[in-house]
């Protein structure tokens, strides 16, 4: 990888799960009112043909990895389970009582914070709680994030008999050096136990979470972690850059110095080093971050242009609405935005006064709308077309001309008469950076006092 590329694209820049971002929210144009609206719409439009997605967030860990960036609280106290359920049981209630018939919920995703902090009874009885007000078809798509040192046997077999085929666990780097710098120590011996019995039971769909560029993290960690991958075949890898942000509140990226961590040079070749391995056994990169065996279902929607991307990553199954229950979960009615509020307490306060816990959220406009197809299509199909009348807008001449250096330097090529983009093999490390010339609000952040985004790299 050449330095002067590196040098001239790693800039702070969004990961695009949605578009615009979320500090890019206009939230003065926003009312829980309109929100409420937006949902109930969507909702009559797409609920019988496409169904909806449910996201729960289940912020709870018992013990704080120094790297991570997600929304939890640190706790060891499991009678915080049993409060935590009934909210989001009531904030759900609250969401029925807007949809004019039982949603049919065709996919849904527990989220973290650990998932498999709470106990299988428990899970299972907020699950079940939940699926008694809806249809579930037969195409569902379920699946969970599980800790390898905390997930169970139970944990597994009661989510599978509840319907759940898809689980993925947080693996990061398997060297003990790395793993005491980020506080979580897990054996290679553990993970492997939890995915084959997972396997066992029949779940169709195992992935790991690897990522690269941690504190003191090498190219020889990855070698080792990727030989130990290897041992596992998962059927889904998330091969994610370490994204350093700890100006974010309360994330506690601590316990290891800025010079720890490796340079931008260092955390590209470990990127090259990572993907090689995995084509070599026989992986296929998707989008940005993610790799996949042949026959996954990822693979298949990305031939067939119809992968999609939202606050949980890639799918394949695309559907308008997606609301997200818990404390900091997003939701995307596709027309607006809204996040809950992140605070636990205030969250609990909130549903049992009867009110949906919205801290802020965003109206699309137009033209969020057409900026937003373009992003997508560049996050998941790493091509965008401006041919149709609809998807022109006013600064496109501008845009393709912030886009010449990359054009130049051989990451993307634009055909003009053909009126699209497409980014090159050589160009994939930087799709973030295409999609930032589409995105206008990043004009607002020049003068901001401190960083909002982690490095494109
Ligand atoms: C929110 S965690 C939930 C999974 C579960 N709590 C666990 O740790 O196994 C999901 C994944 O996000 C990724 N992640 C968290 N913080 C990150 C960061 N700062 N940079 C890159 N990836 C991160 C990790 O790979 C992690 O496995
Ligand atoms: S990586 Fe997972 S277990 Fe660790 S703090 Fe983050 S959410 Fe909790």
């Amino acid at each position: 990888m050449n330095m002067n590329l590196l040098d001239k694209y790693n800039v702070r820049g969004p990961r695009y799960t949605s578009f615009p971002t979320v500090p890019h929210w206009d939230d003065k144009n926003f009312s829980l009112k309109k929100w409420k609206n937006e949902i109930k719409n969507t909702f009559v439009n797409y609920n019988d043909d496409e169904g909806i997605s449910l996201y729960i967030h289940l912020p709870f860990c018992e013990q704080m990895c120094t790297f991570c960036g997600c929304h939890k609280r640190i706790t060891r106290r499991h009678d915080m389970e049993m409060p935590y359920i009934t909210a989001v049981l009531t904030e759900w209630n609250l969401y029925l009582e807007i949809l004019p018939k039982k949603p049919i919920i065709k996919e849904l995703h527990l989220g973290g914070g650990t998932p498999t902090f709470f106990s299988p009874e428990n899970l299972s009885f907020l699950i079940t709680s939940l699926l008694k007000t809806a249809i579930v078809p037969k195409n569902k798509h379920f699946s969970f994030e599980g800790h390898p040192n905390n997930t169970t046997r139970e944990h597994l077999q009661t989510l599978y008999n509840i319907g759940f085929r898809r689980v993925s666990f947080g693996v990061q780097d398997y060297n003990p050096i790395v793993q005491k710098a980020i506080h979580r120590v897990q054996s290679f011996e553990s993970v492997k136990q939890v995915s084959d019995m997972a396997r066992e039971i029949g779940y169709t769909s195992v992935g790991h979470d690897i990522i690269f560029g941690l504190p003191f993290q090498t190219q020889k960690h990855i070698e080792k972690t990727m030989a130990y991958t290897e041992e596992v075949k998962p059927d889904r890898i998330a091969f994610y850059s370490y994204a350093h942000v700890p100006w974010i509140k309360g994330n506690g990226q601590r316990g290891f110095l800025e010079k720890d961590i490796p340079n931008a040079l260092e955390k590209r070749a470990q990127y090259v080093l990572g993907k090689k391995h995995l084509e070599q056994m026989g992986y296929q990169e998707i989008g940005m971050d993610h790799f996949a065996l042949p026959e996954d279902s990822l693979i298949k929607a990305a031939e067939n242009k119809l992968l999609h991307r939202n606050f949980m990553g890639y799918t394949s199954s695309k559907t308008h609405l997606m609301i997200g229950l818990g404390v900091s979960s997003i939701s995307d009615s596709w027309t607006a935005f809204a996040q809950n509020t992140k605070s636990i307490e205030e969250y609990q306060e909130l549903v049992k006064e009867g009110i949906i816990p919205v801290a802020k959220g965003h109206i699309l406009s137009e033209k969020d709308e057409v900026i937003r197809k373009h992003i997508l299509a560049i996050m998941c199909q790493l091509e965008t077309s401006w041919a149709a009348e609809n998807l022109e807008f006013e600064n496109l001449p501008l845009v393709l001309d912030s886009l010449t250096g990359m054009e130049n330097d051989g990451l993307l090529q634009i055909d003009r008469k053909a009126q699209k983009l497409s980014i090159t093999e050589k160009g994939r490390p930087f799709v973030r950076n295409a999609c930032m010339a589409f995105d206008f609000y990043l004009d607002d952040d020049k003068n901001a006092e401190k960083p909002i985004f982690s490095k494109c790299i």
